[in-house]
């Protein structure tokens, strides 16, 4: 791993007093709508990875459902809670995280994930640390969609990224931030994880059917490459108290009984974050959105929850 650059932006803890969201076991889908309190459902069956270093893969192939703001802000608020966080930007999109969370490269050549992929290096040299205090990152490149049909590529690539991942540990949690394909990068990210964390747009019926084709794909790389491979979570972005919220919450409870399901409540401070190329938590600390995140971050760590919540 590079060290290139001084870290400079400490990112604090939240602070226990504000809004998180209430912990419950089931999706409330009988009382009446004025009665309703949004939860995050923490099913009885789950139990966080105790794997360390732990590898999380943010999936699915439906685009801008958010992938990157979910691995992003989890990043932010896991470095919060003190562990050393390493991003991975396994999209080969020029829009994607590597061009809103920025490396500090040193002078002379830049590693790539595609570097990686390509044997040109190993996953150690191509990370770089960002300007957040144990954040880290591994950048992605235009030509990384070119990796699936090269004549060059080596045999196996798709294990490769398990391969680095399990030979080193200088990171408590590696999150892989998918594309929206379920190509080449895709499937590596998927052999490397211990946990899989499925954003859904809550308003988006279609995204619901989707999340079947990513268990196709999930369920095939499982029973070849990666066993122990799970859905621990699934968000439900840019979430609001709609009846088409609440019903697709409900669809998403059903689909992944075993799995965490967090709504990610909408805040316009999104956007204006992304625009001005900030993690959300740092642009403004007490968003509902940064809450929610936060609190997903601790229950996929096992860490302690915010004691004093309010629901929606
Ligand atoms: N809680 C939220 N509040 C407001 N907007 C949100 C929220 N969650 C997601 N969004 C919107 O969804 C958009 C898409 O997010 P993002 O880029 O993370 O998706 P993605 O799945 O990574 O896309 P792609 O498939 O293209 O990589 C964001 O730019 C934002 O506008
Ligand atoms: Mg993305």
């Amino acid at each position: 791993m590079r060290e290139t650059q001084a870290q400079t932006v400490q990112v604090s803890p939240l602070s226990d007093d504000l809004a998180f969201l209430d912990i419950v076991t089931e999706w409330d889908l009988s009382s009446a709508y004025h009665d309703w309190k949004v939860g995050i459902v923490v099913p009885d069956t789950f139990r966080p990875n105790p794997i360390t270093p732990r590898v999380i893969a943010v999936a699915n192939q439906k685009g801008g459902v958010g992938k990157t703001l979910t691995a992003f802000e989890l990043a932010m608020a896991l470095v919060a809670r003190g562990l050393r966080v390493r991003l991975v930007d396994a999209d080969p999109q020029m829009a994607a995280l590597s061009a809103w969370l920025i490396a500090c490269f040193p002078e002379g050549k830049r590693w790539t994930l595609t570097d990686v992929l390509f044997e040109r290096c190993s996953l150690a040299d191509a990370t770089y640390p960002t300007p957040y205090v144990g954040l880290y990152t591994v950048v992605s490149g235009p030509d990384l969609g070119e990796v699936e049909n090269s004549h060059e590529k080596p045999p196996g690539v798709e294990s490769l990224l398990q391969y680095h991942l399990s030979t080193e540990d200088q990171f408590d949690v590696t999150i892989i931030d998918a594309g929206p394909t379920l190509g080449l990068p895709t499937v590596a990210a998927l052999v490397a994880a211990h946990d899989v964390l499925v954003p859904v747009q809550a308003a988006s019926g279609l995204d619901v059917k989707g999340a079947a084709s990513l268990m196709q794909t999930i369920n095939r790389v499982k029973g070849r490459l990666n066993p122990n491979l799970r859905i621990a979570a699934t968000f439900l972005t840019d979430f609001d108290r709609s009846t088409l919220s609440r019903t697709i919450g409900g669809q998403m409870v059903k689909a992944f009984p075993d799995a965490l399901v967090v709504p990610v409540r909408r805040s316009v401070r999104v956007g204006e974050a992304q625009l001005a190329m900030a993690p959300l938590r740092l642009f403004t600390p007490g968003t509902t959105t940064t809450l929610d995140y936060d609190l997903a971050a601790a229950l996929l760590t096992g860490a302690t929850v915010p004691t004093q919540r309010t629901a929606s």
